[in-house]
């Protein structure tokens, strides 16, 4: 059973449009790889409103220490209605860790949906680069993308299907690779690459991706989220290649809405100076010509 309630009103709400706050039970909390774990939610509200891409906050109710949410993307929804979400997760530090000890039936805080989600998928080839836990966004996007299942109240429509969807997706080691069978089962294609050479390539995911580049007929656009030095990567090869490219950037958030600029990135304006962005409602998308790399 979820309750809900409209977010606060001093939160921008014109920022945030669909967004509610709902104590959610966890339903489901299985391993999904080597200090990774998928949590399913029932939160009906939230479940239909979100989009591939989005992301939601998330607080452990009644505790204060830590006292603000985490941000946490939408792995997928569940049910045909659908009932609730499924998010995957990597154990880093304060809230992560204390996940561990949600079973079924516990509750937790959330609010959402919340940011923008990746653009509309094009009509050529499609390339996904996720590094680590980055893969997270990814598979409600193929299954949007490959008509497989439709997101939003109503759904949105989409124009295009891709020709072809390839996944470069890296990691340290074959225990960290999350969701592979997922993925695979929609039919993509899956190349991965390891640090130790485990499994896969051994070497960067970027080199991956160079060598789709360099096929006759480059990448129609490219989608990627994962630690900041691979997306720094990604963006240049994707910028010397002019091949667009939109990154899902993994700031930081405390408040998730717009109103405490805990996220904010640097992002190029059209003059060639930059302005500092919210990457909680202005992102976590951006295209990554925008972004300026430190
Ligand atoms: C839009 C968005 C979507 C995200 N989606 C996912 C997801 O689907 N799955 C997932 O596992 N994680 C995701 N993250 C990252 C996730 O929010 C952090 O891992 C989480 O906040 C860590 O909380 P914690 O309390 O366990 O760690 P903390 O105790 O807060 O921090 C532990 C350590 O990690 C560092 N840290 C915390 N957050 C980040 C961050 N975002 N980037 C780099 N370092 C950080 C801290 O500086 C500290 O060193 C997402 C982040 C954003 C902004
Ligand atoms: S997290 Fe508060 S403004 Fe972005």
């Amino acid at each position: 059973m979820t309750t809900t309630a409209a977010v606060p009103e001093f939160c921008l709400p014109g920022l945030v449009r669909n967004a509610v706050q709902s104590l959610a039970t966890v339903v489901e909390h299985e391993p999904m790889a080597k200090g990774t774990w998928r949590m399913r939610l029932a939160c009906p509200e939230i479940a239909r409103q979100i989009l591939p891409g989005q992301f939601f906050m998330i607080r452990m109710p009644g505790r204060s220490d830590p006292l603000l949410g985490r941000p946490f993307a939408l792995y997928d929804v569940y049910g045909t209605e659908p009932e609730g979400i499924d998010f995957g997760y990597v154990v880093v530090g304060k809230m992560t860790s204390l996940f561990g000890s949600l079973k079924p039936g516990d509750r937790v805080e959330l609010w959402g949906p919340l940011g923008n989600g990746f653009p509309a998928p094009p009509r050529g080839h499609l390339v996904i680069v996720a590094g680590g836990i980055g893969q997270t966004p990814f598979l409600a996007v193929i299954r949007e993308a490959l008509r497989r299942r439709t997101y939003g109240q109503p759904a949105r429509s989409l124009q295009h299907v891709p020709d072809r969807i390839t996944l470069c997706y890296g990691v340290r080691s074959r225990e960290y690779l999350a969701g592979v069978d997922e993925f695979r089962n929609e039919g993509i294609d899956v190349r991965i690459a390891t640090d130790d050479g485990s499994v896969g390539n051994h070497g960067f995911v970027t080199d991956l991706l160079k060598q789709l580049i360099a096929e006759p007929v480059p990448p129609a656009a490219v989608y990627c989220c994962g630690p900041e030095p691979m997306m720094h990567a990604v963006s240049k090869v994707t910028m010397a290649a002019n091949v667009p490219c939109w990154l899902s950037l993994e700031t930081p958030m405390a408040c998730g809405f717009g109103a405490c600029f805990s996220c904010v990135t640097k992002v190029r304006q059209d003059d060639g100076s930059w302005d500092y962005r919210r990457v909680c409602v202005e992102g976590p998308v951006f295209p990554a010509s925008q972004i300026v790399f430190d």
